[in-house]
């Protein structure tokens, strides 16, 4: 299986990359997203297509617009222009319920800054998800039920008793991170997309976490999307996307971080 990404700098002949958004598990076309009408684009991507099944790193530095792109695809923010295909659903064409119902039948996300359920225990947080989809619930309830599932992805992290029913804002940044992927990977989402997940994490947790991440996304034949600044991390992936390669407004993102920093 084969991801196409096709940077607009480059021609795709020079690639080896194919068009194909039929077997495309994510699909954008002509995409153009500013956090206000009145402000430049964050985002201007002529076409990113990623086939089903690929783990995908996407590089770029602060500020870059990764975490803009996930909300997009995460179906949080939506474009001013363009398309975005989703397992070969229209999203921007949906109402923002329909957008909610979608990323809780089929997405798994890990948030940069986490959005774990303050007032819920550990294991609570990671079946949440189950909680809102009948299609989630019904894939953890059949790899051993809810808590069985979600107490076996958090020990494959390093959370344990006692830690299990403690309320989540008990726990350290590194290991709410870790709770965040577990409650992203439960009840096998077709497409998980991460954002920056292993910035908390020293570097046996995040060996092991990147382990249980592949592991799980490859048995549920998951499509993993994954941004970094830390492309030390890339060579783990089927696929490598430089954001500047893809992003044509870039070079103007770039030029306001100068300016701001
Ligand atoms: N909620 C927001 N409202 C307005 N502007 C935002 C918001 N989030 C990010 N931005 C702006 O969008 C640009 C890209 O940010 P972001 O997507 O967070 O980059 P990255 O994740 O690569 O660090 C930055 O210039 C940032 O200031
Ligand atoms: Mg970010």
């Amino acid at each position: 299986m084969v991801a196409f990404l096709v940077p607009h700098t480059q021609p795709t002949a020079n690639m080896g990359l194919r068009y194909n958004s039929a077997s495309s598990a994510i699909s954008l076309s002509e995409v153009r997203f500013a956090w206000r009408p009145e402000s430049a684009p964050v985002l201007d991507i002529s076409r990113l297509e990623i086939e089903s099944g690929q783990h995908i790193f996407v590089a770029g530095p602060s500020g870059s617009g990764k975490s803009s792109l996930l909300g997009l695809l995460a179906g949080v923010s939506v474009p001013q222009a363009g398309q975005i295909r989703l397992l070969g659903q229209r999203l921007e064409k949906m109402g923002g319920s329909e957008r909610d119902r979608f990323r809780a039948d089929h997405m798994g996300v890990i948030f940069q800054m986490f959005n774990l359920i303050p007032y819920l225990t550990v294991v609570e947080n990671v079946t949440l998800p189950c909680r809102f989809s009948r299609r989630r619930y019904e894939q953890a309830h059949s790899n051993g039920g809810l808590t069985v599932e979600a107490v076996r992805l958090l020990s494959r992290l390093g959370i344990s008793d006692p830690l299990l029913n403690r309320p989540v804002t008990e726990l350290s940044v590194g290991q709410q991170q870790r709770v965040a992927a577990a409650r992203a990977l439960i009840g096998s989402p077709e497409i998980v997309i991460a954002d920056e997940p292993t910035s908390a994490l020293d570097a046996d947790h995040r060996h092991d976490f990147l382990q249980l991440l592949f592991e799980e996304c490859r048995n549920a034949q998951s499509t993993l999307v994954f941004v970094s600044h830390d492309t030390s991390l890339s060579h783990l992936f089927d696929q490598t996307v430089a954001l500047s390669k893809i992003n044509r407004a870039g070079s103007a993102i770039s030029m306001d971080a100068r300016r701001d920093s």
